[in-house]
């Protein structure tokens, strides 16, 4: 059904009319052109497609547009700011924590709401909070060092 949704997304008030039973991972990169989060298995298994909503990762291959009404998205596009990329970019880049790169925007968007619940994560819980994120590259040594190296940068909340 074709309903009226309001949301904001990248710090951005938005406003769609859309069949609000579309996934928001197909909303997102189709009508608004953000292909940042990626389609993966479509069924919640690889991460892939993560966003933030309210800060929190959430799989949007499985998110009802509707279910977004009123709150606050962010995809991977919108994650730096004034033109300064995120502690968790840098160090993904600082650790080559990627090869083909298909993870990357799954990955440190689920890292970054694994920080905000655990701003100084021991080596187990990244490991477990980012078992919901695969990477074909096989490249999870250098993703788990990307984020301690992230941890320590943020710390005092940079
Ligand atoms: S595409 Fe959403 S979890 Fe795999
Ligand atoms: S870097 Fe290729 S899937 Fe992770």
């Amino acid at each position: 059904m074709e309903e009226v949704v309001r949301f904001t997304l990248n710090g951005k008030p938005t406003t769609l009319t859309v069949d609000s039973d579309r996934t928001l991972l197909w909303v997102l990169r189709t009508d608004l052109g953000l292909t940042g989060m990626k389609y993966g298995c479509g069924t919640g298994l690889c991460g892939a497609c993560m966003v933030l909503v309210d800060d929190k990762a959430v799989q949007s291959c499985g998110v009802p547009i509707k279910l977004v009404q009123g709150k606050a998205v962010t995809t991977i596009e919108g994650l730096a700011r004034d033109g300064k990329l995120h502690p968790l970019q840098k160090a993904f880049m600082e650790k080559d924590a990627l090869q083909c790169g298909y993870c990357t925007p799954g990955m440190i968007l689920t890292a970054y709401s694994l920080l905000r619940e655990h701003p100084r994560p021991s080596y187990g819980e990244i490991v477990e909070g980012m078992e919901g994120n695969l990477c074909r590259c096989g490249a999870h040594k250098r993703i788990i060092e990307a984020i301690q190296l992230a941890a320590k940068a943020m710390e005092g909340g940079s």
